[in-house]
């Protein structure tokens, strides 16, 4: 199996650690111990009696009733805990495709979800996603792209990059679309829970059989270090993951699984206070887009707290972003990482006096590094 380079993870490798002002990533503010342990009302006593022995395949007792009860109604039999959503995205493809299947995806997309069936040999087909139509899926061009050799279906909406997600009458008739050819449906939902605009969450999990859902606290929770994910599947699709696992990961740590619990059991403390940020910075980087019509442009987005923003033809977009790395400190993410390279990914999670110093540095580089000067 031969993985490509995951080219947005090697621009994170580079600069994320380096920048002082990040407008790239798309998680929300992270959230510290002491925050949760004031938000969520646990001290470091909770943990004196936690023993670092293994913990169950499927994730401890304690953080996988914790996921069922906040997603599927405390169905903890269709819950696996994972290491991100990174292993539940590797699992699935693992455990449900072989060489040769033909595989539909979302495309731009998260590369990891194509990337995995990709290395394994599979046929990959492209449903786009398109500026022309303010990023928005057509289902009539799915239903023309699936047929009898399709084996699965990869989504992600809300969508990272462009925030761009659909509606639940949109959620059916993929289901729809999916189930006439029998294929696995794979949704991403990473930013289900950060529904912009005062739209409602999309339903999750999806009812349909054959679908597998994956989720994650690294974004809307504004926990990416605790590597905690999940994966939503019926048992008989879970059961094919625990016989990857066993020779990749085993289990979690019960440290890590017993703060993903404190904080899932409590989770909308946290999910309110970051949805509340989002949306007073969704209205800062409007404000920001606005004043520059014509040479900055985006679609609104609908979730999440990315916007997949389209500069000027001109604009040498991965080059503006070196420069905004390498001499502000600012860290926005190149359109190529997505195959766009016109776009930037301009993530807008974090604390707003962060949000509008990168703007304003951006801005500063914009005034020249646009057509008008080269
Ligand atoms: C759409 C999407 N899915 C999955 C992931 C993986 O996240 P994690 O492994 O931290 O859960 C990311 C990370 O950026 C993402 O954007």
């Amino acid at each position: 199996m031969k993985l490509a380079p995951a080219l947005l993870e090697e621009w994170m490798r580079t600069y994320y650690f380096a920048a002082d002002f990040d407008i790239g990533s798309s998680g929300v503010e992270n959230f510290s111990i002491a925050q949760l342990r004031e938000l969520l009302g646990f001290s470091l006593q909770d943990l004196d009696s936690l023993v670092l022995m293994d913990s169950e395949t499927l994730g401890g007792a304690g953080v996988r009733q914790a996921v069922a009860d906040h997603l599927v109604g405390g169905r903890t039999d269709h819950v696996m805990v994972t290491h991100g959503s990174t292993e539940a995205n590797f699992l699935i493809m693992q455990g449900l495709l072989e060489p040769g299947d033909e595989v539909l995806v979302l495309d731009p997309i998260y590369q990891q979800l194509s990337g995995v069936a990709a290395a394994m040999g599979c046929t990959l087909r492209s449903w786009p996603l398109r500026w022309e139509n303010r990023w928005r899926p057509d289902f009539a061009e799915l239903e023309e792209l699936l047929g009898e050799r399709t084996r699965m279906v990869v989504v992600n909406f809300p969508h990272n990059p462009t925030g761009v997600s659909i509606t639940q009458d949109e959620q059916r008739r993929l289901i729809a679309a999916v189930d006439r050819v029998g294929a696995y449906l794979v949704w991403d939902g990473a930013f289900a829970r950060l529904p912009l605009d005062g739209r409602a969450p999309l339903p999750e999990p999806l009812d349909y059989p054959r679908a597998v859902s994956m989720g994650t606290m690294s974004k809307a929770y504004g926990l990416p270090g605790l590597r905690v994910g999940w994966c939503l599947a019926a048992p008989a699709v879970l059961e094919r993951f625990i016989r990857i696992r066993d020779y990749l990961t085993l289990h979690l740590s019960p440290l890590v699984e017993i703060v993903a619990q404190k904080a899932l059991e409590k989770a909308d403390v946290l999910l309110r206070l970051r949805l509340e940020q989002a949306g007073r910075n969704l209205d800062l980087v409007a404000r920001w887009i606005d004043e520059r019509a014509g040479r900055v442009e985006w679609v609104r987005p609908w979730g999440g707290v990315s916007a997949f923003v389209r500069f000027e033809p001109g604009v040498e977009v991965e080059e503006l972003c070196h420069r905004l790395a390498r001499e502000e400190r600012v860290l926005l993410v190149p359109g190529n990482c997505f195959g766009h390279p016109d776009h930037a990914r301009l993530g807008f999670g974090g604390p707003s006096s962060v949000l509008q110093e990168g703007l304003d540095r951006l801005a500063r580089r914009l005034d020249t590094a646009g057509p008008k000067e080269s």
